[in-house]
């Protein structure tokens, strides 16, 4: 029989957010964080307070992603009625290939639709890594590779197994958005390492061994980037990887664009299995293979790394969706022929656009190498027309001339917009025409 409730002071319970329990032995039946009632093991209620603080101090060290922020603020007006030109995307344009559509349809049809192991089927693992070992010249076992829910998912679990509070990790401007966020999630302290735009916004490795101290942990490298599409030259990424594995220090190699190279060969620092120890080189198939939607992802590191980023995995997602395996088999160990046909189509398309881009009055750009970004300057506006600020012409842009793009205050530079150009000439042409009509009122 339940007890009328008791008021007394010493029968009101707080719920302790830090121990994740009451704070007095006699706890409730059930642990409830929200406010209410609760029976006690005695048959008393008591009354439970709220917590004094709702959620953890990680969620606050970090921000939305920028871009998914642009996104949503471009569908709000797109369904308002809009006729937007995006810009603002980081996805190629074409369609997934048909034969790894093929095979994800396959393995519905064959029911595999169970959990796998959570590094992967070893089929997955094993195309995983002869792609990079034909490719690349590395050097993989089965059991150094794990596949993940999106290159992202890869990157998010490293950081968080390598890098404890206080530790340093080298990030080089301009960054790609996540890479500031997920470190400090994880506790990590982000060193920041400025380039120069007159040198295309290069890495090198002189520049990275003036950042290094004893705190650094990690390095993370971006070739090509997001957002500059800079490159690291073959023998900056091997003085790099040799800085890194003399010292200890992990380096993170971010191989998202890794095929979408435009000007030379594309390298991997994976081909320097003396050093294999000290990497973790992150994959992903979304932009070589044009899946983002698929998530899918990878990393190959020695294999302590792997199992403890699949000791994480195991209690977070487990595997990676079984049929999007298949379908990465399919990508990895089928014919690399859409992979070449993709380069070369955004080859044609960066220069496209570099050339309409730097034909508006005021705005610089750098020749970016891969990727598939152009990062013009357009500080030359800043200050005109009120627009303080590159996030404020970003939007401005998206409400006066209905064109998207992402400020470069998300990627770590005050004077800049990228500009995704996965899209077609004539929207390149109409794009760059409101932005030249709209930068050119602006006094
Ligand atoms: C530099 C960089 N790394 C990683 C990713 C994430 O790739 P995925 O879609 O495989 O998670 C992106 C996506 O935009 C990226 O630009």
């Amino acid at each position: 029989m339940l007890q009328s409730e008791n008021k007394s002071k010493s029968n009101r319970r707080s719920f302790d957010s830090d121990e994740g329990r009451f704070a007095q032995d006699d706890r409730p039946v059930r642990v409830a964080v929200s406010l209410g009632r609760e029976i006690c093991k005695n048959g008393s209620i008591m009354t439970v307070t709220a917590p004094a603080k709702v959620f953890a101090d990680r969620i606050g060290r970090i921000e939305v992603s920028a871009t998914m922020a642009v996104a949503a603020e471009a569908a709000k007006l797109r369904a308002q009625g809009a006729n937007l030109v995006d810009f603002g995307a980081g996805e190629p344009h074409f369609h997934t290939p048909q034969h790894i559509k093929d095979a994800a349809i396959a393995a519905i049809e064959a029911n595999f639709t169970r959990y796998t192991v959570v590094p992967g089927i070893p089929d997955v693992r094993k195309a995983i890594v002869e792609r990079h070992a034909c490719d690349f010249g590395s050097d993989y076992g089965l059991d150094e590779a794990i596949f993940t829910t999106g290159e992202k998912h890869a990157l998010f679990n490293a950081v968080q197994i390598l890098v404890d509070h206080g530790d340093e990790v080298i990030l080089p401007v301009p960054y790609w958005v996540s890479f500031k966020d997920i470190i400090q999630y994880a506790g990590g302290t982000v060193v920041l390492l400025e380039t120069s735009e007159a040198e295309s916004f290069r890495i090198t490795a002189a520049a990275i061994e003036k950042a290094i101290t004893p705190k650094t942990k990690a390095i993370i490298l971006n070739s090509p980037s997001n957002p500059a599409g800079s490159v690291v030259s073959p023998e900056d990424l091997e003085r790099i990887v040799h800085l890194a594995h003399e010292r200890g220090i992990y380096l993170l190699l971010d191989e998202c664009y890794v095929y979408l190279n435009y000007e030379g060969k594309p390298v991997s620092a994976g081909s320097f299995t003396w050093a294999k120890e000290h990497m973790v080189v992150l994959g992903s198939l979304s932009k070589t293979y044009a899946m983002t939607g698929w998530r899918a992802g990878f990393a190959l590191a020695p294999k302590a790394i792997i199992a403890n980023l699949s000791k994480l995995q195991s209690q977070q997602t487990s595997n990676a969706t079984s049929i999007v395996q298949k379908a990465a088999i399919a990508a990895l160990a089928g014919s690399q022929e859409c992979v070449n046909e993709f380069r070369a189509e955004f080859k044609e398309l960066r220069d496209y656009m570099l050339a309409k881009v730097t034909a508006i009055p005021g705005v610089t750009c750098t020749k970016p190498e891969g990727a598939f970004y152009v990062y013009p300057n357009i500080g030359a506006f800043i200050g005109k027309g009120g627009v303080k600020s590159a996030t404020e012409l970003a939007t401005k842009l998206l409400h006066e001339a209905h064109v998207v793009v992402v400020p470069g205050e998300a990627f770590g530079t005050a004077e800049h917009i990228r500009i995704s150009y996965p899209v077609t000439k004539q929207n390149i042409d109409e794009g760059t025409r409101r932005m030249a009509e709209y930068l050119g009122r602006l006094e």
